[in-house]
């Protein structure tokens, strides 16, 4: 029987699994983000960012120390999280925004090999290198803006557009099923009760000439980064050799 994509999970290298199609909140305005997780529970999501904790759901905690300490080193805080797994409270840790450049340095000192890299991933942004060494690592990829974000163009591509008119789908729901079919786990935004039930069930199993056709997207239109915040340091190392804008 075909795989239902809806409940599909990936295996991280703990052996623990994650949802394929997650949810997350982040620009939720006040009073917005609540609701969008209560509607996201009732539609049936079970991979939630931020704090949305509920029993049997993979959930995340988040610390970024670039915005308290200056003299951040991840090196030093991969080894403090390292130490959470013996608590027994913690059973997987990973990094985000880590590009080979910073994965290489951790994987050159860390004991323990982190679950998921959470990175930007789209198909302007499809992080080929990055992928590549994750693989060779058994690092599990989850892309957050798998849409473009709030300032996509990804929604108006009539290649995209196409694919989800023969579906019977949105826009959306093609980005995400191509994500999920090329590995990594998704993590879509929406505050909207409509999208957010369809973003988890309309998507489907992309075939191979539909994943052909948005994979060439990226050499058509050009490498894109939707979100590029200022993390007053080099993040994203891989960029310039990808010609990405
Ligand atoms: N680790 C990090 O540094 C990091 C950075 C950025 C994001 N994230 C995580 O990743 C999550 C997703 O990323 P994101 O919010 O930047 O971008 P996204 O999920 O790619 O896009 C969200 C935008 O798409 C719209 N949208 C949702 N479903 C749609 C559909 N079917 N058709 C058309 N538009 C649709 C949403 O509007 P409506 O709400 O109106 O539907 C919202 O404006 C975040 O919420 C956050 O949890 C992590």
């Amino acid at each position: 029987m075909a795989e239902i994509i809806q409940t599909k999970d990936f295996f991280l290298n703990t052996g623990a699994k994650i949802p394929a199609i997650g949810f997350g909140t982040w620009k939720a305005g006040p009073g917005e983000a609540a609701a969008a997780v209560q509607a996201a529970f009732e539609a049936g999501y079970r991979h939630f960012v931020r704090r949305a904790a509920r029993k049997g759901a993979f959930t995340y905690g988040k610390e970024d120390r670039t915005v308290h300490d200056p003299d951040w080193d991840f090196i030093d805080t991969w080894r403090e999280m390292e130490k959470l797994l013996a608590t027994g409270k913690v059973k997987d840790i990973g990094v985000a925004n880590f590009s080979t450049v910073n994965m290489s340095k951790l994987l050159g000192s860390c004991k323990v090999i982190p679950a998921v890299n959470q990175t930007e991933i789209q198909p302007l942004l499809p992080q080929k290198k990055l992928n590549a060494l994750c693989q060779q690592h058994g690092i599990h990829q989850t892309a957050f803006g798998p849409l473009g974000g709030s300032g996509s163009t990804l929604h108006e591509d009539p290649i995209v557009n196409t694919i989800a008119k023969k579906r019977g789908c949105s826009s959306g729901n093609v980005l995400l099923s191509w994500g999920v079919r090329k590995g990594w786990s998704v993590i879509p935004k929406s505050t909207n009760p409509t999208r957010i039930a369809s973003n988890l069930q309309k998507c489907f199993h992309m075939d191979d000439d539909e994943t052909a056709q948005i994979d060439n997207l990226v050499t058509t239109l050009g490498g894109k980064r939707f979100n590029r915040p200022n993390w007053g340091t080099t993040v994203f190392h891989d960029d310039q050799e990808a010609n990405v804008q």
